[in-house]
């Protein structure tokens, strides 16, 4: 596994590969891999012949008081299992090799970015959709594949490479769950005992929002109205929000239909924010 660092490096490996013949499947990555990076790793590896993954706690996607100086962080260990996993190349930058001294441009969506996360975490989705476009212009991958927990993220994704014309599959990968239904994030890691039984308000306020709707409950506010007093039913727990949204538009619905996710961001203790989301129907119901 070939360890990269500098941008021209990496696009230097990728044309050699290219020129091979051999096509490249990028995972990008802020490290501190759990299992669910691992399954964006498999289903890269399905995807395409070599499969890329980047590693990049990314500045330019927290806000000034955000976790960036928390974000967990084990280069060695993160390496370990990306050999495992057959991974050909990884592109861990610096941040400076990143952002060069007169840096200045900017990538970015504009409404679906100003939904849910982007309302608390305005500069997120420009950072993400930057750092991304210079991921897909250094890596130049065939596809990319990107973990529905972000879930917004995946969708501003999808919009930017069709609106700029990109040629990069995006391929999104299910959510990969604690065996008590905690979804897996790095951010775990920074959860004490008391906080992580916390958490699980998450996964369950989304079971129970299914339930209800699969009752026959759609109207928004009165499951909105239980899943708000259920995650408030868990000490420490601050809702940033709790909607049910269009799965495309990220717009909120006032009935849940089988296009309905139901997108949660909340405070644990005030000191992890964490975000969880799924469908409130089988796809196929009306
Ligand atoms: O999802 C992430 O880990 C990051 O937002 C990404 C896509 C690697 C960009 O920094």
């Amino acid at each position: 596994m070939e360890i990269i660092q500098k941008p021209e490096e990496m696009q230097a490996w990728a044309r050699a590969k290219a020129r091979l013949g051999a096509t490249i499947c990028l995972v990008p990555t802020m490290g501190f891999l759990h299992e669910g990076h691992l399954s964006l790793m498999r289903r890269a590896a399905g995807l395409c012949d070599l499969v890329a993954a980047s590693l990049f706690v990314n500045p330019t996607q927290f806000g000034p008081n955000e976790d960036l100086d928390r974000y967990p962080r084990d280069f060695e260990r993160d390496m370990a299992l990306l050999r495992q996993e057959k991974v050909a190349a990884v592109f861990a930058p610096t941040p400076d090799l990143m952002y060069p001294q007169g840096f200045q441009t900017e990538v970015r969506v504009k409404d679906l970015a100003t939904h849910l996360c982007g309302k608390s975490r305005p500069v997120h989705f420009a950072g993400v959709t930057t750092v991304v476009s210079k991921l897909f212009n250094i890596v130049q991958p065939d596809a990319a594949v990107f973990g529905e927990k972000d879930f917004q993220q995946l969708a501003i994704i999808r919009r930017l490479v069709a609106d700029m014309n990109i040629p990069v599959r995006i391929v999104g990968q299910p959510i990969v769950r604690e065996a008590d239904g905690l979804a897996m994030s790095s951010r775990n890691a920074n959860l004490d005992p008391a906080n992580r039984a916390a958490a699980l308000s998450l996964s369950t306020g989304l079971q129970l929002a299914r339930a209800k709707a699969r009752e026959g409950v759609r109207s928004t506010a009165a499951l909105h109205a239980l899943v708000e007093a259920h995650i408030h039913s868990f000490a420490g727990t601050a809702i940033d929000y709790a909607s049910f949204v269009d799965c495309e538009t990220l717009e909120p619905v006032a009935e849940a239909d089988e296009r309905t996710v139901l997108a949660l961001a909340v405070h644990i203790d005030g000191k992890v924010r964490l975000i969880d989301n799924g469908y409130v129907l089988p796809q196929d119901a009306n």
